[in-house]
């Protein structure tokens, strides 16, 4: 998969990327991430990417200029089309199903805003898809893109281990994940539960299933109920 990211702060990727199974998965070629500044794309002699809003109010609006030659020329830069991704608290809350389905892209073009928010004609972009990653207003859309990247990148085939460990983890299944345990068998007199320690494999995911049900019960009794 490649990703391609637009955005105003480059650097700020630079830990997230470089570390862990985002740098693993890009040295596996299982995935290509690009940076691009979208100051950059800007025609404006000093590189000026905002301007004030219409109307008046305060903060400063991005400018749909250096955003529309942003979105074109990296487009260009393959020949796989890219999904785009605008990230706004305006958009479809992310979740598990959506990661899934992006999983499945070849390209993605994620696109952060930054102020206030973005020239509305960014919305003509044909096939745009507006995402948000929950309920709270962030101060840009570089924590949501790094968000959607690793939720994504870690499901490409490859990326993580064994297959199981994706299949049994929360949401996988629309419940939440079941209570694991390593060792010590007991800590501070905390003991492991005997069934897990049985060798029993059925009825060890007898068990996993039923703390499974319960805890969603307990914690998300909505996610049941979709
Ligand atoms: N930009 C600012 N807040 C955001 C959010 N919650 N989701 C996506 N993009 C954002």
């Amino acid at each position: 998969m490649r990703i391609d990211i637009l955005t105003l702060f480059p650097g700020m990727f630079d830990a997230v990327l470089g570390e862990s199974i985002l740098k693993i998965a890009q040295d596996k070629k299982l995935v290509q991430c690009y940076l691009h500044n979208i100051r950059d794309y800007s025609d404006d002699k000093h590189k000026c990417v905002d301007d004030k809003p219409y109307g008046g109010g305060g903060g400063m609006v991005i400018k749909p200029e250096p955003l529309f030659h942003a979105i074109e020329e990296v487009e260009r830069l393959d020949n796989l089309a890219a999904k785009k991704i605008l990230l706004t608290p305006q958009g479809k809350t992310l979740n598990q199903e959506m990661a899934n389905a992006l999983s499945q892209e070849n390209r993605l073009m994620l696109i952060c805003g930054h102020y206030e928010g973005f020239d509305e004609r960014i919305r003509s972009v044909i096939g745009l898809l507006e995402i948000s990653i929950g309920d709270y207003v962030l101060t840009g859309g570089e924590i949501p893109a790094m968000v959607i990247t690793d939720a994504v990148v870690r499901l490409i085939p490859g990326v993580l281990g064994g297959k199981s460990s994706l299949q049994n983890e929360s949401f996988m299944n629309k419940m939440l994940d079941y209570p694991q345990y390593t060792r010590p068998a007991v800590f501070r007199g905390m003991k492991v539960p005997e069934i897990l320690r049985s060798g029993n494999h059925k009825l060890i995911e007898e068990w996993r299933n039923e703390k499974s049900v319960k805890r969603t019960e307990e914690r998300r009794p909505d996610l049941l109920e979709k």
